[in-house]
């Protein structure tokens, strides 16, 4: 197969990356991956600005596509197809990559494809060495959505448990705020956590004392202002929260993973999106796995958060596949993930 062209613009990061997708050869035929984060320019304002978040992806995107193409020392007419983030995101920050996507395929007369952000993260594994083999479980959690979803084959997902309110990246991003920590917080946070006592404050883990597989978090963000509030808002203090307030999210994240291992039988479960990044979620499950006897798959760190390369590789699949999108410029900023096509 030809090399996919991928580009994500959904939110605050535009990437590019370029695919040869062997899967006989996992791990291997990634030949470019630049990324531009947007963290600098948002960070006055203390969270995403969607319009400023667009005008930077059409700014950035034709010089990264010249850089990824110079990385992977290829001409635009080695190209064999060319993926993109068609949703869920900010409608103007989509369409930046979706109209740069669909007017090279015109040109160039390649194939296109519509590529799920959510699918992009959930196969995200699939880039590396060892890579999970369906059905398996999928907890994806980023800054706007925390799923817990059943892979039955790719392509045909069922959605067991999403959140009522807050993502759990954007719980983290907002108790970050709370407690006057710089933007992007959820990283800042993580890593006061990492100064925290954790026998100082004790939060709930929402919803665990009910069955069920879904998510809600900012109950959590309340408990942490109050704490805040009374507490004699030193540094340790700050930091003791973050601590109990990581704990929180993550014994929550690890009590729902477990039940829906139990719920499907699988004995894989992948963690995805920027949250999976977090060194205590990913040291708590792996715990878990080695004591439940599941084994637990994420990507490397650079494609835990928004990147090229999981969308060059949900592309080059449903291309595989032979799937084809239209030739108009459509985007879905709300797109469930159950609604997309099986492969089979
Ligand atoms: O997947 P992603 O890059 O973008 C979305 O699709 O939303 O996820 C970004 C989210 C942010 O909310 C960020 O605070 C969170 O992932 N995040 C983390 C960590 N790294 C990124 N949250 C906790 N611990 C981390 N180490
Ligand atoms: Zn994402």
């Amino acid at each position: 197969m030809k090399p996919i062209l991928g580009i994500e613009s959904s939110c605050d990061e535009t990437g590019v990356a370029i695919l040869r997708w062997q899967p006989e050869a996992p791990g291997r035929g990634l030949l470019a991956n630049v990324l531009y984060s947007q963290t600098r320019l948002h960070a006055d304002y203390g969270g995403v600005v969607p319009e400023l978040a667009s005008r930077d992806h059409v700014r950035k995107v034709l010089p990264l596509l010249r850089a990824a193409l110079a990385q992977a020392g290829l001409e635009l007419t080695d190209l064999g197809g060319i993926a993109y983030t068609a949703g869920p995101g900010l409608v103007g920050a989509l369409l930046v990559g979706a109209a740069t996507a669909r007017a090279m395929a015109w040109a160039l007369e390649l194939p296109a494809i519509a590529v799920h952000h959510m699918e992009g993260h959930l196969l995200a594994p699939l880039l590396e060495k060892d890579p999970p083999q369906p059905p398996f479980v999928a907890l994806l959690v980023s800054g706007g959505h925390s799923m817990m979803v059943h892979v039955e084959a790719i392509g045909r997902y069922r959605v067991l448990g999403d959140t009522l309110d807050d993502a759990a990246g954007e719980a983290f991003d907002k108790t970050a705020k709370l407690l006057g920590l710089p933007y992007p917080g959820g990283v800042a946070l993580a890593e006061l956590a990492e100064q925290g006592r954790a026998d100082v404050y004790r939060f709930t883990r929402p919803m665990t004392d009910r069955p069920g597989l879904d998510f809600s978090f900012s109950g959590l963000k309340t408990q942490v202002i109050m704490a805040w509030k009374k507490s004699d808002r030193s540094e340790q203090t700050r930091a003791d929260i973050a601590r109990s307030f990581e704990e929180a999210v993550v014994d929550t994240l690890a009590i729902k993973c477990r039940r829906a291992l139990e719920v499907t039988g699988a004995d894989q479960l992948v963690i995805a999106g920027g949250v999976s990044a977090n060194r205590r979620l990913r040291a708590v499950l792996a715990a878990c796995g080695k004591r439940d006897a599941f084994r637990v798959f994420s990507p490397r760190l650079a494609f835990c958060t928004d990147n090229g390369a999981m969308i060059a590789l949900a592309g080059a699949i449903r291309l595989a596949a032979g799937q084809r999108q239209g030739e108009m410029i459509e985007v879905f900023p709300r797109w469930s993930l159950e609604s997309l096509s099986a492969l089979t």
